[in-house]
């Protein structure tokens, strides 16, 4: 069984086509899928999801994109979320300064605040980092943030050994298999065994195969295919160890 462990099944087009998908899904060995939540709303249609289907458990917080728009009402709104059974994570959360969609101090400020909510209640956190390894690694670290994901992991060999040394784990998704990937190709061939997981990342970032595509959780084999050439194991072995992982880490 595989695990998808970051999709955005709430947006278009995936949410208009969803029983084709999970039939899919299904067939290509896909047993759990996490839901992640990028604002409130989309928090709050993955915990639906979540109720909807069985296999379906939800993340929810606000992506640091939108740090700038974030009021007392949507933060609320997302402390009230985690009572939620099947809410198992918080996130997406993190820094992105590759574009600046809101400052620098208020990002920061909005990740402090997911971390605490993240020590309180026990549940790990996914993390967002785009351009931004030395804040997001020192914030994480002096928040004491203990269960924490690098979600599509994508920055340096050295920046992940650190992350990995700080007992952090790394999750890829089909950037993987493109072909300007060798740094990340590096990265897996390095990755501890316990620190791999995967995720689609869908509807974004289909992997070669299906570039250009919508991708979909059934693509998540041409990760884990990827990952097992990498490592010079049987994808098998890849589905097994990646699948303990997640459900050790999420608590799924
Ligand atoms: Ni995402």
């Amino acid at each position: 069984m595989l695990i998808d462990t970051h999709a955005h099944l709430q947006f278009d087009p995936l949410k208009g086509d969803l029983d084709s998908i999970l039939e899919r899904a299904k067939n290509e060995g896909v047993g759990k899928i996490i839901v992640v939540g990028i604002d409130k709303e989309s928090s709050e249609q993955a915990i639906k999801l979540a109720e909807k289907y069985e296999n379906i458990f939800a993340a929810i917080g606000l992506h640091p994109q939108d740090s700038k728009k974030i009021n007392g009402e949507d933060w609320n709104a997302i402390e009230e979320m985690t009572k939620h059974a099947k809410v198992i994570a918080i996130g997406e959360t993190g820094l992105d300064y590759f574009k600046i969609y809101s400052p620098k101090e208020i990002q920061i400020e909005v990740f402090k605040k997911h971390i605490h909510l993240a020590n309180q209640t026990g549940l790990p956190l996914i993390v967002h980092n785009r351009d931004a390894d030395e804040d997001s690694l020192s914030i994480l670290q002096n928040e004491r943030a203990k269960h924490v994901v690098f979600h599509c992991y994508s920055s340096s060999l050295e920046f992940a050994r650190r992350v990995w040394a700080a007992g952090y784990m790394t999750s890829f998704t089909g950037v993987v298999t493109y072909k300007k990937s060798d740094v990340l190709r590096e990265v897996l061939k390095e990755c501890p065994l316990e620190k791999i997981m995967v995720e689609t990342d869908c509807p974004y970032l289909a992997p070669q195969k299906y570039r250009g595509g919508t991708n979909e959780p059934s693509y998540i084999i041409e990760t884990v295919v990827e990952i097992a050439k990498q490592k010079g194991m049987e994808a098998r072995e890849i589905e097994k160890l990646t699948t303990e992982n997640a459900e050790r880490f999420f608590s799924i």
